[in-house]
C-alpha cells in the first residue's frame, strides 16, 4: 500500500563530515576510543549503551566521550570532526531504557539511536535538545512504525549485515523506503569499501553503518583472536541464527563450534530478552558475529588507515561512476 511523505523536504545532513559513514555501533566492541577514533577520521563514532554493565558506568563513558569530543573538535584546525552517537535498546525487557535515555540527553547525544523496540519514547526527549533520532529497522513495517513516530532517519538493515541481520536484500529495502521517506536513511549490511559506500548514496541513502570492517581495528574492544578471527574467515563461515540472542543473528561458525555446539542443528530461542544482558550467563558468550563483508577483512588495523582507505576508494567510484 502507498503511504504519504513524512517529511516533504529532503534536507541536507547538518553534520559535516569526511565520509557519509557510521561506525556502526556492536555490543562489547563500541568503546570511548572507537568512537573518538571514528570522530576523529571526521566519520561517525557509535556505541551501544549496553556496553556498559551499569548506568553509572554510562555516565562515565559519556563524560569521556563528551569532553575527548571537545578536545576533537578544538584541535581540528578546519577538518570534519564527526559527531558521536549512542545506541539505547527500547525493548521493553530492557529495564536500564529509561535511565540509559535520560542520561544520553543529559549529555546531549548528538544522534541516539534506537532498536529492537519502538523510538517512540526517544523523539520528544532527543528533540527536546536539538538532538537526531534514528531508528533502526529491518522491514518495511517497521519503518512505517518508526516513521510514524516523528523520527529524523531510518536505519535500514539489510540482509548480509553482521549482529542482528535483517532478510531484505538493500537494492529493495532502500528505494521501497525513499519511496514515501524523505527522513535520512543509513544504509546497512555488507558494505565493506569505499564504493559500497558511494553505492549506498546512489542507491538513495544519506549514510552508511559499518559494523565488521571496525571490529577489526586496533581501537576496538574485541579480543585480538577475533580480530585475527574476521582475517582468516569468509561469508561461508556464518551462521544466520535466532539461537542466541532470539532474533537473527549472523555468527561466526568456528565460535559455535569451540562453544561445543553443532552449528547446523541449533534450537532457535523463542523471544528477546535483554534482561540480565552483560551477566556472563548469557547464550551468546563466547560466540563472536560479523557481517558479510568479512572478506574484505585483511588485515588489523589503526581506524585512521582503515578510514583513509575507504576515503581513496570512495573517491576512485565517485571519479569513475560519478
Ligand atoms: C559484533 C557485532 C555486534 C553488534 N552489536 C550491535 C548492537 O549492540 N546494537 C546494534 O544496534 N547493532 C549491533 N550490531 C549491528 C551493527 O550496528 C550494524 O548494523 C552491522 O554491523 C552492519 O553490518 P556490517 O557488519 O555488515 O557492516 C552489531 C554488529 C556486529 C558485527
Amino acid at each position: 500500500m502507498e503511504r504519504a511523505a513524512h517529511a516533504m523536504v529532503h534536507k541536507p545532513f547538518p553534520h559535516a563530515l569526511s565520509l557519509p559513514l557510521i561506525a556502526a555501533p556492536m555490543f562489547l566492541i563500541s568503546g570511548p576510543a572507537l568512537v573518538l577514533a571514528a570522530c576523529r577520521e571526521g566519520i561517525i563514532g557509535a556505541f551501544p549503551t549496553p556496553n556498559c554493565r551499569t548506568t553509572e558506568a554510562l555516565q562515565q563513558w559519556l563524560q569521556e566521550i563528551s569532553s575527548g569530543y571537545a578536545a576533537l573538535q578544538r584541535e581540528a584546525g578546519g577538518r570534519p570532526v564527526g559527531p558521536w552517537a549512542a545506541t539505547v535498546v527500547t525493548h521493553r525487557t530492557n529495564e536500564r531504557c529509561e535511565a540509559d535515555l535520560a542520561l544520553v540527553a543529559e549529555y546531549r547525544a548528538p544522534i541516539v539511536i534506537t532498536a529492537l523496540g519502538s523510538p517512540r519514547r526517544a523523539v520528544d526527549i532527543v528533540h527536546g535538545y536539538g538532538g537526531l533520532v534514528f531508528a533502526d529497522v529491518n522491514s518495511l513495517a517497521l519503518a512505517h512504525k518508526a516513521a510514524d513516530c516523528g523520527v529524523d532517519g531510518l536505519i535500514l538493515v539489510s540482509s548480509g549485515a553482521g549482529g542482528h541481520t535483517g532478510a531484505m536484500a538493500g537494492f529493495s529495502f532502500v528505494p521501497q523506503v525513499r519511496k514515501w521517506w524523505d527522513g535520512y536513511i543509513v544504509y546497512a549490511g555488507g558494505v565493506c569499501d569505499g564504493a559500497g559506500i558511494r553505492a549506498a548514496e546512489v542507491l538513495g541513502a544519506d549514510l552508511c553503518y559499518m559494523g565488521t570492517m571496525f571490529v577489526a581495528t586496533q581501537e576496538s574492544q574485541a579480543q585480538a583472536e577475533y580480530k585475527e578471527m574476521l582475517t582468516q574467515c569468509g561469508p561461508d563461515d556464518l551462521v544466520v541464527t535466532k539461537a542466541f540472542t532470539g532474533a537473527n543473528a549472523s555468527m561466526l561458525r568456528p565460535t559455535i563450534i569451540a562453544a561445543g555446539l553443532d552449528p547446523d542443528n541449533l534450537q532457535p530461542r523463542k523471544e528477546m530478552e535483554f534482561r540480565g544482558q552483560n551477566s556472563n550467563q548469557q547464550p551468546w558468550k563466547g560466540i563472536w558475529s560479523a557481517g558479510q563483508g568479512v572478506g574484505c577483512v585483511d588485515r588489523v588495523k589503526p581506524v585512521a588507515a582503515l578510514a583513509d582507505e575507504l576515503r581513496q576508494q570512495y573517491a576512485r567510484a565517485r571519479a569513475r561512476h560519478g
